[in-house]
């Protein structure tokens, strides 16, 4: 028999129930489900809607539930559709007519937002914790690389010189956005949705916020309507999931690149690279391709539920049934991509003595061999002219600016004096680099301390 089976002529088509049913994919919220109804129904007996006697009874049948489904020893099934129908049936079944009062003011349709609140505020943490340990990660890197001097990249052409430690802090700066883009995300999500009702509250003398205070929110939500419609916390969410792995992709990117041989900047442990099963030299970045992988899949989940929500009428409409499981899916996959990706980068390898080697070629010091004339009064764009003519220069003849004769400097600029192989050592390049934000030792040590101040500030 159904909950809903009175207006029924006859039972659902097997068929009905298995398209319907949501219990695969909603089990996982089982715990709030409960803890959500223990203090719908603590609630119901403080105002006297239900007798308090059912009240204790329904709580402690509850409690008796929520423990055996955590020792797995519950079967929840199709038939009872979803997590919600499960453990109201449950319940009737193990305490009787009492359990029936459960449901007094209370509708799926809010019990679902707020199951499903509770347990994306849960996730939501989780997800933080594990940026905030990247977050450790990259700033150990950076500081163990500070002055680890590699070529910047711009078009994937060698630009200027920055440090490992510089490269590796850009990353700190997008990933502590993300754990920020998080944590501003749980404001909304801590809205209590109880007493929404169906769609238009109830005729209960309810008091939601109880309920609120013993779930553990900090607001409860404003229009009925919109509290059992919303589904904005989980697109914030996949939103906020969207961007970390596009984040998380990028660098991936970076790794595969210099893990390559064309590169060897870096190599990733064994413990976490793969090989081949035809050619026995290979060692694979596996794990930073699949995270680079995953991330379209993360994307597809945010563009599905917006797709879902789109055309949607108010109030609840069993479309969003479907917004579990996208939401679930990128909760489930970025916290995979972040347990295999912080583990593989602390434990990578990074070849300083290639990076150095790799400064040569390219002709990094252009800028600064530009500025060295500005500095002698040359306007910038003339400078730049002379450098240019220069590298044309250096690229027939094979040679790097550093490799240039005084004779043939002084052909291009009589302004070049006998420093200017100092002054464009790549080194020197570096340090004059001292911005707030750029990749001086100095600049750097300012980095590092906010760096470490924000983690603090979590
Ligand atoms: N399983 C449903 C969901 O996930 C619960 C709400 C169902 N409400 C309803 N009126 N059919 O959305």
């Amino acid at each position: 028999m159904k909950l809903w089976q009175g207006r029924f002529q006859k039972g659902t088509s097997s068929i009905t129930e298995d398209f319907n049913s949501s219990i695969a994919v909603d089990q996982r919220m089982y715990r709030e489900d409960i803890l959500g109804s223990m203090a719908h129904a603590r609630m119901l007996g403080e105002c006297g809607i239900i007798p308090g006697e059912d009240s204790v009874l329904i709580i402690n049948g509850l409690q008796s539930i929520l423990e055996d489904a955590d020792k797995g020893l519950l079967e929840f099934t199709v038939e009872a559709e979803d997590i919600h129908m499960n453990v109201e049936t449950l319940l009737i079944e193990r305490i009787g007519e009492a359990g029936k009062r459960l449901h007094t003011g209370r509708s799926r349709n809010d019990q679902v937002a707020l199951d499903f609140r509770m347990y994306m505020k849960k996730g939501t943490r989780e997800v933080e914790d594990m940026v905030l340990d990247l977050l450790r990660v990259i700033l150990d890197l950076a500081k163990e690389h500070k002055d680890t001097i590699m070529a910047g990249y711009t078009h994937l052409q060698k630009a200027q010189p920055v440090t490992l430690g510089h490269h590796l802090m850009a990353y700190f700066q997008m990933f502590s956005r993300d754990l920020t883009r998080f944590i501003d995300s749980e404001k909304r999500m801590d809205h209590m949705p109880l007493g929404s009702g169906a769609l238009a509250g109830t005729t209960y003398p309810i008091d939601r916020y109880m309920v609120a205070a013993e779930l553990g929110f900090g607001k409860i939500t404003e229009n009925s309507m919109d509290g059992v419609s919303d589904r904005d916390f989980a697109l914030e969410f996949l939103g906020a999931s969207s961007i970390l792995m596009m984040h998380l992709s990028r660098f991936c990117e970076e790794i595969i690149i210099w893990n390559s041989n064309e590169f060897g900047y870096v190599e990733m442990d064994d413990a976490f690279s793969t090989g081949s099963s035809i050619m026995p030299q290979k060692k694979n970045p596996d794990i930073a391709e699949l995270v680079r992988g995953k991330t379209g899949r993360v994307y597809g989940d945010l563009v599905a539920l917006l797709t879902i929500m789109k055309g949607l009428p108010l109030a609840y409409n069993k479309d969003m049934q479907e917004d579990k499981e996208t939401t679930f899916d990128a909760l489930d996959t970025v916290k995979a991509c972040l347990a295999a990706f912080t583990p593989m980068l602390s434990t990578a390898t990074f070849n300083k003595d290639r990076m150095m080697e790799k400064l040569r070629g390219g002709f990094l010091n252009a800028t600064d061999a530009a500025d060295y004339l500005v500095m002698q009064g040359v306007p910038f764009r003339s400078a730049h002219e002379v450098i240019g003519r220069m590298v044309n220069y250096c690229i027939i003849n094979g040679k790097a600016l550093d490799d240039l004769s005084q004779d043939e400097l002084t052909s291009f600029s009589d302004k070049f004096g006998n420093d200017i192989l100092e002054f464009i050592k790549m080194e020197n390049c570096l340090q004059r680099r001292k911005t707030y934000g750029g990749p001086s030792s100095a600049a750097m040590d300012t980095a590092i301390d906010n760096a470490r101040n924000f983690i603090e500030s979590i």
